[in-house]
């Protein structure tokens, strides 16, 4: 199958810039601190690049360590728009992201986003709740060429491993999540990386939990799903995942208001609070208020499924310690998020003793974060 690859431009596409002063975070030490140094003992010309990778429905994110020892981390919007979608036939395409697949022109990433606002389409996704989408049979090319520009190597390094987030199997879908695990780790071998999957909740835990022990809960709202691990001493004792994230409260929000999902997420995007809405012209009100319903109702959820889960497996849960409940996820950015989420645990009775509720470090990076500590890990 053809696939020319037009190189990507990552600078407008970076949640964070790479500027090692502004941005990198010290890379912690791996569970059971089996790292001493994150620069392998290899020849001084040929070092070998271990990465992490969190695979999300919107947002694919890469944390590598630099020079210094420090995180970096790049990401690409995870979304597309086929050329004969936006009418651009015969347009200079040379300043915009995009690759050639089989017969078909695609836009990527931020500019198929910035396109899709302008003309008012909706996006099309690579994947869907969390994996591969079904729906589009270009939907696996595409995300290869977003994730081989993400994962590029400067010239005379060498690929080394490269750990990267799945979810875990949802509990209220009948979707499971071997085929995307497996070909995600097709492509990232195809790249010349040693692929190793990790659950993304639990790779939140390594990123976030060193002061305890890497124990743990922690809970990611993403754009696909809310994924859930707890773990104990850096082994997890439960992964799961719930078909509900901020496409969820997208998709209902724009329902209700009679929108396109784009423009919700623009909206929801740009400070946006659960408890405010008097922001902005009338329609624009009306989807804050509406995104204020959604997201109530996606916490309350999540919060309930959480204790359902944790009744159902029927656990022994007696850890000598309390342990953390850590929140992440760009869904969890939104403005009083953690204060409804703190008074809806507070309000219900855990089997398990909670020292605190938190927000990751950086809920949009850790995922990849705890990935590139695993991979760091020999
Ligand atoms: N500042 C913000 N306020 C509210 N929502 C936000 C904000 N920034 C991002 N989001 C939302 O967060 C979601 C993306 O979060 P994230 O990158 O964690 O998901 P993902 O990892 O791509 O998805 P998944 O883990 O479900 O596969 C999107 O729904 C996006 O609109
Ligand atoms: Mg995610």
């Amino acid at each position: 199958m053809p696939v020319q690859f037009i190189k990507i431009n990552q600078e407008e596409n970076r949640l964070m810039s790479t500027s090692p002063e502004e941005t990198a975070a010290a890379v912690p030490s791996a569970p059971s601190s089996t790292v001493s140094s994150v620069r392998p003992a290899t020849p001084a010309r040929s070092p070998v690049i271990n990465l992490g990778l969190d695979v999300g429905t919107m947002n694919l994110v890469c944390a590598r360590a630099n020079a210094l020892g420090k995180i970096e981390v790049s990401s690409l919007r995870n979304v597309f728009l086929t050329v004969d979608d936006v009418n651009i036939e015969g347009m200079d395409l040379s300043k915009i992201s995009h690759a050639r697949i089989d017969e078909g022109v695609f836009i990527l990433s931020h500019d198929a986003y910035n396109f899709a606002n302008i003309f008012g389409h909706r996006l099309s996704r690579s994947m869907q709740k969390g994996m591969i989408s079904p729906e589009d049979i270009n939907a696996t090319d595409i995300l290869a060429v977003m994730i081989r520009e993400l994962l590029a190597v400067e010239p005379g390094a060498r690929p080394g491993k490269c750990v990267y987030s799945v979810p875990g199997d949802p509990v209220n879908s009948k979707s499971n999540v071997l085929y995307h695990r497996n070909i995600l780790g097709r492509i990232i071998d195809e790249i010349g990386f040693e692929a190793e999957p990790l659950n993304e909740a639990t790779a939140i835990i390594y990123a976030e939990c060193a002061d305890s022990d890497f124990s743990g809960i922690s809970i990611s709202f993403g754009a696909g799903l809310t994924n859930v691990a707890v773990v104990y001493k850096s082994i997890p004792v439960l992964e799961f995942a719930l078909s509900r994230g901020g496409d969820w409260i997208d998709d209902n929000v724009a329902l209700s208001i009679g929108t396109i999902p784009n423009r919700v997420v623009a909206i929801k995007e740009k400070e946006f609070h659960l408890d405010r809405y008097d922001t902005g012209r009338k329609k624009e009100r009306k989807v804050r208020e509406a995104l204020g319903f959604y997201y109530k109702n996606l916490i309350q959820f999540v919060v309930k499924s959480c204790l359902q889960e944790l009744d159902r497996r029927d656990l022994d849960l007696g850890f000598p310690n309390r342990i953390p409940l850590i929140i992440s996820g760009g869904t969890s950015l939104a403005g009083g998020f953690l204060d409804y989420i703190r008074a809806q645990v507070e309000e219900s009775s855990w089997p398990l003793e909670l020292s605190e509720v938190r927000y990751a470090g950086d809920p949009l990076s850790c995922v990849a974060q705890g990935c590139l500590i695993k991979a760091l890990k020999q």
